[in-house]
């Protein structure tokens, strides 16, 4: 692969974490060539650029290399981490970013008496996260079918195609529309600067070394 001399950031393209992650960068002094519903953000003042994507693929552009650092939902990092393939380099939680702050949860329906992860057993589990609601059924081993979805997971038990589902939950809104309530938290989460568990020892290195602690001064403020 062609080395790139300039730092690139991977971001969500649109969603919840799009405009706070454009602000803390923004905070950082760091200012973009505005082009928003294109692919790519071109940095003005430092040699810093923006790769706008969809969330879920942040992880594997930064394992791939075709971008040096991620700003994604710790869900989704956590996820990647367990799922992808060894030959992946493996990557680390650079910084919590204290905003797009949700929780990972299991949800059953509303008239369900729950009482614990045994009454799980057996039924099937509707989510878009394979690894870590298998990882969460293993610890307290809870053998479920797990039911791939990759949106609008609230929808499966009214559907029958799950009798509970695993998913992100912020205002809850979304449960009580589908008569579901939440049950157990597997994950907190919030947006993570995401990047490898190795830094570059070259001038994007020190670009880095440089945004983590502009990072760190302004999260410091913000506190
Ligand atoms: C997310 C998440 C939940 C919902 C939680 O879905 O997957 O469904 O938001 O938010 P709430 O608790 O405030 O209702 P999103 O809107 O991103 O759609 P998707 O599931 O189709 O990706
Ligand atoms: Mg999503
Ligand atoms: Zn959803």
């Amino acid at each position: 692969m062609k080395t790139r001399d300039r730092l690139r950031i991977a971001m969500q393209k649109s969603g919840r974490l799009t405009e706070p992650a454009l602000e803390l960068l923004t905070r950082c002094g760091l200012t973009f060539r505005q082009s928003r519903d294109k692919l790519f953000c071109f940095g003005e003042g430092e040699p810093v650029d923006l790769l706008l994507v969809r969330d879920d693929d942040i992880p594997g552009l930064i394992a791939q290399g075709v971008c040096d650092l991620g700003i994604v939902g710790r869900n989704v990092l956590s996820e990647f981490q367990l799922t992808a393939g060894r030959e992946l380099a493996p990557l680390s939680e650079l910084r919590p970013l204290g905003f797009g702050r949700c929780r990972l949860s299991i949800a059953v329906p509303q008239e369900l008496d729950y009482h614990g992860p045994q009454q799980l057993e057996g039924r099937r589990i509707a989510t878009s996260y394979p690894g870590l609601l298998g990882e969460w059924l293993r610890t307290h081993a809870v053998n479920a079918g797990v039911v791939m979805l990759a949106g609008s997971v609230e929808i499966a038990p009214k559907l029958g195609t799950a009798d509970a589902i695993c998913d992100l939950v912020q205002s809850g809104g979304t449960l009580v529309a589908n008569q579901l309530r939440e049950a157990e938290v597997l994950l907190e989460s919030e947006a993570v600067l995401a990047g490898p568990l190795t830094l570059p020892v070259d001038e994007r290195g020190d670009m880095l070394e440089l945004l983590l602690k502009r990072l760190d001064g302004v999260i410091q403020v913000r506190e």
